[in-house]
């Protein structure tokens, strides 16, 4: 015989058994989603790769980037190890390598080391550095354009590359014009340098456009062969 009480005591199995589905489904996900995250974890001891690869999960290690100079097409911001991917790219194009050098960044994780010990390190210790340069438009990065200032030169040089994809549009020219005037304006330098291989034309057309004339020829640590110095002076 059913009456109200066996009714009652049916749907109250019914909903005990629908929070045991549902516990059991949020316990099945947590372990699937333990047991990802342990074996990328595990898989990243053995790579420094997938470690930065994870990184950005982690709150804490996910870096602001700092806006440094905005141009007409332009976004110039500070460098963090998040732009790693584009840095290996771009270190690795054949004229960055014959005209600047080989960094010997061959891996993301390398890229990061680089951005963290030349970029970052020289915002804290100089106040300016290489910065990224993005499309106002899409933010996409296309190049690097910036100061550095070096153990064996008395004065900031400014420095610049960008993706082969990127040159002929003027954009070297617009963030280097707009990287000289930071430098003059905002960081009050007297004297701009830059360093470029003996035979770097577009480079060197590039400085002649942004006001630096050729000054005399120069040994460069670790480069054999001698480096064109170029100066500008504030009026
Ligand atoms: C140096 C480097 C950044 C120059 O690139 P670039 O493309 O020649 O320079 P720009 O982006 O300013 O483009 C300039 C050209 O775009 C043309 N142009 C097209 N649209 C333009 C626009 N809207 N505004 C201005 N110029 C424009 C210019 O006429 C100019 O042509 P030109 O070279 O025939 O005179 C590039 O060669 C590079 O990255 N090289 C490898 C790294 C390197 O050598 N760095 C220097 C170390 S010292």
């Amino acid at each position: 015989m059913s009456g109200p009480a066996d009714a009652w005591a049916q749907r109250a199995e019914g909903a005990k058994d629908r929070v045991r589905h549902v516990v059991a489904l949020i316990v099945g996900w947590t372990v699937v989603a333990l047991v990802t995250y342990v074996k990328s974890a595990g898989r990243s001891l053995f790579s420094l790769d997938k470690t930065l690869s994870w990184m950005p999960l982690w709150p804490d290690q996910n870096v602001e980037s700092v806006g440094v100079i905005e141009t007409g097409r332009l976004s110039l911001r500070q460098l963090t190890a998040d732009d790693a991917e584009f840095i290996l790219e771009l270190l690795n194009e054949s004229p960055f390598i014959q005209n600047i050098g080989d960094r010997g960044v061959r891996t993301r994780a390398d890229a990061a080391r680089y951005i963290l010990n030349g970029p970052v390190a020289s915002y804290e210790k100089h106040g300016f550095g290489l910065y990224l340069v993005e499309l106002s438009a899409s933010r996409a990065p296309i190049g690097i354009c910036g100061l550095l200032k070096r153990d064996f030169l008395d004065d900031a040089d400014i420095g610049f590359a960008f993706l082969q994809r990127f040159w002929s549009h003027g954009y070297a020219h617009e963030a280097a014009s707009a990287v000289m005037e930071h430098g003059r304006n905002v960081l009050g330098l007297k004297r701009i340098l830059a360093v470029t291989a003996p035979d770097n034309p577009s480079s060197i057309r590039l400085l002649g456009k942004i006001g630096l004339r050729f000054d005399k020829m120069i040994g460069m640590p670790g480069a054999e062969e001698p480096r064109r110095l170029f100066a500008s002076d504030a009026q």
